[in-house]
């Protein structure tokens, strides 16, 4: 048992199940001249004020009980639960600034991908590289994740769009987290485009009688992903896609509603999907049907509108309609370049009125029930993992304010410091 003390502020979301509407800015709470218990398991044992752990020997009260294997003094910083990233591609080759260009000069994300650009020219870097080579290469960007208070990452596959080159990015995936100390949950993304050469319903084919069954036997994903778009799948592919996923035993997140209206919220609804991501078109429609939902997640990824430089997905009317939002970084190559969570936050405050509660909940207990972790994740809370971040900064409302800049002194997992020091 070791004990974090002397934290100045603690703030935390509570709860072991996403929180909706405007439980995501009042199920916060806020303590002062905190403590973190931390059992040997790296679970927290228990967490609150200072006084909570004070004894008494002999008349004179102590701030903390003697007896911890270790006292570690947090020297009055803030403390924040770790950033669950429950969307990122965080494992491939190359760069693609000159579409970064392309896009200021004015030119779409779908211009650019029908003149040669997109996933598919990231998937031809990552075809010519090993497993080892990715994981080597996308390392880097786990690792400033992690020293930027993300603690835990989904990870998705597609940019091999083969059965080889999938598994290849997933063992990379699971290989970048034993290189970084990043807990990364596995999400396939065979789906994600057709490759060069093959024909739409063949590749369709391909997917699930090919790719599915061999990232099943491998155990390499926890759950399959679709971009369900114009020019990408239809909503009958996505369906035909993620039922056959279904059954063969992985749990389903889907692209929605990013580049046109296609009613990707209703069908990531309908099917029990974890979580509907980007949303940027959604319409009123798929606003009820998220509301409804008692599982889908709303994941806004606000970095990824900003560089394909469209209008910002509606939090406040997803919010105000009771859905569960959650944050994400969107990391990728393409149309969001930056692990950075805390830039998400403040794009989502500035950008989509969304308060710094609430942005804090779709970063941490939101995320993590967009990847099914509600229960362990996402929180400073007893019996849930001791993951979180000490900032040097005066309150929450700091972390959005100071844009582009980190403040992290310290970040914890499992219990452990892993990234800067106190
Ligand atoms: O989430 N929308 C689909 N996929 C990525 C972009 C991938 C890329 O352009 O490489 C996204 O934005
Ligand atoms: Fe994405």
């Amino acid at each position: 048992m070791k004990i974090y003390r002397n934290i100045g502020t603690l703030v935390t979301p509570v709860g072991k199940s996403a929180l909706r509407g405007e439980a995501m800015r009042k199920n916060i709470v806020s303590v002062k001249n905190a403590s973190i218990v931390v059992n040997d398991a790296g679970i927290i044992d228990d967490a609150g004020s200072n006084l909570k752990f004070a004894v008494k020997i002999d008349d004179v009260v102590y701030p903390n009980a003697k007896g911890y294997a270790e006292e570690i003094d947090c020297k009055g910083l803030l403390a924040l639960p770790g950033f669950v990233d429950s969307h990122t591609h965080a494992v491939f080759m190359g760069e693609r600034s000159n579409e970064f260009c392309m896009r200021a000069e004015g030119r779409s994300y779908q211009e650019i991908a029908a003149m040669g650009g997109g996933i598919r020219s990231s998937v031809e870097k990552v075809r010519n590289a090993t497993s080892e080579e990715i994981a080597q290469y996308s390392q880097k960007f786990v690792r400033n994740a992690l020293s930027l208070g993300t603690t835990t990452m989904e990870v998705k596959s597609g940019y091999g769009l083969s059965t080889e080159s999938e598994l290849a990015l997933l063992a990379a995936a699971k290989r970048v987290g034993e290189l970084t100390g990043m807990e990364i949950f596995r999400t396939w993304l065979g789906a994600h485009a057709v490759p060069k050469g093959k024909k739409q319903s063949e590749y369709v084919e391909e997917l699930i009688n090919e790719q599915l069954p061999a990232i099943v036997k491998e155990h390499a994903a926890e759950f399959a992903d679709v971009f369900c778009d114009e020019g990408y799948f239809t909503l009958e592919e996505t369906e035909r896609i993620c039922i056959a996923a279904q059954k063969a035993g992985l749990k389903i997140k889907l692209h929605a509603d990013e580049l046109a209206d296609t009613g990707g919220a209703e069908l990531a609804v309908k099917l029990g999907s974890y979580s509907a991501d980007h949303l940027l078109k959604i319409t009123s429609d798929g606003i009820a049907a998220l509301a409804r939902s008692e599982r889908t997640i709303a994941t806004l990824l606000p970095i990824t509108a900003l560089c394909i430089r469209s209008p910002y997905a509606p939090a406040r009317k997803l919010i105000e309609a009771g859905c569960a939002v959650a944050i994400a970084t969107d990391c990728n190559p393409g149309s969001s370049m930056s692990e950075n969570m805390q830039l998400a936050i403040s794009l989502s405050v500035i950008g989509m009125q969304m308060s710094p509660e609430e942005a804090l909940t779709a970063a941490t207990l939101n995320g993590a029930a967009a990847i099914d972790r509600a229960a362990t994740h996402g929180s400073i809370q007893q019996g849930k993992f001791a993951d979180f971040v000490l900032y040097d900064i005066p309150s929450l409302s700091y972390l959005p304010y100071h844009i582009g800049v980190s403040d992290v002194a310290a970040v914890v997992k499992n219990g452990n410091i892993v990234s800067g020091s106190l």
